[in-house]
């Protein structure tokens, strides 16, 4: 029997030592950084997948392990909310197992770093339970430096698509003066957002419901739309939607032209059935028609008056707030209290989902991530956030993360506008996503510094 325990004891020493030894990547140890981007890419999948992927890879399944009682429910549960928190194997880029290359709810890489500098930052992960028993995933000084490396060239080059240069090193980026696009397509555009023709009552264009004076939406809780029916969800801001990872709460369109051709064409909001009709609309105002023609050799088609909205929403962005120029450099633009609360939205870690120039757009979260946000009321089909596209399980009740843009000027707010103050959209936040106590004096803080974020829209300052 002693033998047997000893003999017992040895193994489970011996397994969890060549296990750690395999985690640490022991070949390699210690890491060095790799001068070539592809060395560094394949360093990083090394240590990403030797120690995090037993948890956060969505695509992993124990169908043994998961059997033995206990043990299997603590595994089952901790992978669960490791996926629930942070998905990096979802883009093809990082995993081996998205064979099929990246998946609808994959976050962008701007989210999927700011979560992961933060977690390095702050010593979370691996979890402390889990390095008692797998040691070996311990992430060394030098391993932080290759991941901290990659997460820098990897938030660049989305950046990139935006002609961002700087900043790559911050969650939150200033958002730049202008993007590039077709300024003669977006001309036409600009007419066509206005236009109520486009509308098959005649009675709304896409300024209906979202007003650019007023900070890009309606201010009420669901919108009227074609003949009078109501919207199911809450009209989410046009502004800065162009930095959008997809477009909807739902990620129904996968960029601004399928958008605005759903819109279009949905009973809710515009209701267009004939496309002829609307053509021939348009090419009654004769003059609209030859600078059309001009641009859109083929006139106007779904696909090109679609194409001309798109282009003019790139133009709907607002660079200049106070926040952004502290971020450039400008130290005193801030006041002492909207420094506070800058502080205490870090504390809470709010850019781990509202991040990038646009503060939020870059994945799909959890609204019930921390606690149930539904409690207390019936559900109806939109609460499926993503799901309900996606028709995958996995993407039950979650929804787009939304800027944080111009906020105080987008109440009321979630995809339900079941809050009608920014204070009480932050204490939301604060309980549903980021799920520590909180007093306050942290929602009063937070609410302050997000009124610095209101920019200017075609060079002038947006009022409230
Ligand atoms: C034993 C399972 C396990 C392993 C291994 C693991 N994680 Fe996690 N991870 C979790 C769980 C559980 C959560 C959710 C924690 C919570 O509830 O806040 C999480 C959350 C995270 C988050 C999200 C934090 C946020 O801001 O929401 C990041 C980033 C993360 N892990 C990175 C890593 C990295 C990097 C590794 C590898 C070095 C790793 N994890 C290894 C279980 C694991
Ligand atoms: C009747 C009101 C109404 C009209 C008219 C309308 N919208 Fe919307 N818009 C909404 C609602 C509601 C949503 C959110 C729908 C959803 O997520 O399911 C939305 C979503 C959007 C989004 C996505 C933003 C994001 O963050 O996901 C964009 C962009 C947009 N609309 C642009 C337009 C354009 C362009 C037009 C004109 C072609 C238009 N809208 C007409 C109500 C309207
Ligand atoms: C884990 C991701 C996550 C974190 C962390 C997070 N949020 Fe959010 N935030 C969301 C999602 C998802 C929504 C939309 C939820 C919905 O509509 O049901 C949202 C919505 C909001 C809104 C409403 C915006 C609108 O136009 O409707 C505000 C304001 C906001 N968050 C502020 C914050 C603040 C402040 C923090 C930190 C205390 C924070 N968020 C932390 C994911 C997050």
């Amino acid at each position: 029997m002693k033998k047997f325990v000893i003999k017992s004891i040895l193994w489970v020493v011996g397994i969890s030592i060549g296990y750690g030894l395999y985690q640490m990547g022991v070949r390699q140890w210690p890491r060095k950084l790799p001068t070539q981007p592809v060395a560094l890419r394949s360093a990083v999948q090394d240590i990403l997948t030797q120690k995090c992927a037993v948890c956060h890879d969505t695509e992993r399944d124990y169908p043994l392990l998961s059997k033995i009682p206990l043990l299997g429910d603590l595994i089952s549960e901790n992978h669960r909310q490791a996926t629930r928190h942070w998905k990096p194997f979802d883009r093809s880029y990082l995993g081996p197992s998205a064979t099929e290359g990246q998946r609808i709810d994959a976050p962008t890489p701007l989210t999927v770093f700011t979560k992961l500098s933060h977690a390095l930052s702050e010593n979370l992960m691996p979890p402390r339970e889990h390095l008692i028993l797998c040691w070996g995933s311990w992430i060394s000084p030098s391993e932080k430096q290759i991941l901290n490396e990659w997460i820098k060239s990897q938030r660049g080059e989305w950046l990139s698509q935006w002609g961002i240069t700087n900043g790559m090193e911050f969650p939150i980026q200033p958002i730049p003066t202008s993007i590039p696009h077709n300024e003669a397509k977006a001309a036409l555009g600009e007419k066509l957002f206005y236009d109520k023709r486009l509308s098959s009552d005649g009675a709304m264009s896409c300024a209906t419901c979202h007003d650019l004076q007023k900070g890009g939406d309606d201010a009420q809780r669901l919108s009227v739309g074609d003949g009078g029916q109501s919207t199911v969800v809450n009209t989410p801001t046009v502004l800065n939607a162009v930095f959008n990872i997809r477009q909807f709460w739902d990620g129904r369109a996968a960029d601004l032209a399928e958008q605005a051709h759903q819109q279009l064409t949905s009973p809710d909001a515009m209701g267009v059935t004939n496309w002829t009709a609307v053509a021939e609309r348009l090419a009654s105002d004769a003059s609209f028609k030859t600078n059309f023609l001009a641009v859109y050799p083929l006139g106007f088609t779904e696909k090109n008056i679609c194409s001309a909205i798109a282009e003019y929403e790139k133009r709907l962005i607002t660079p200049g707030s106070r926040f952004d120029q502290y971020l450039q450099g400008k130290k005193g633009v801030l006041s002492t209290e909207e420094n506070k609360g800058y502080l205490t939205f870090r504390k809470f870690a709010c850019a781990s989902c509202h991040n990038g120039p646009s503060m939020g757009g870059q994945s799909f979260e959890y609204a019930d991530l921390k606690d149930n946000y539904f409690k207390g009321r019936v559900l109806n089909a939109c609460d499926k956030g993503l799901m309900n596209f996606s028709q995958v399980p996995r993407d039950d009740k979650s929804f787009k993360v939304p800027t944080l843009r111009n906020v105080e000027m987008s109440e009321p707010y979630f995809h339900d506008g079941s809050k009608t103050t920014l204070e009480d959209a932050v204490a939301a936040m604060l309980t549903y996503q980021v799920g520590k106590p909180y007093t306050d004096e942290d929602i009063h803080q937070i609410t302050t510094f997000l009124k610095t974020l209101t920019g200017n829209l075609f060079g002038k300052p947006l009022q409230k």
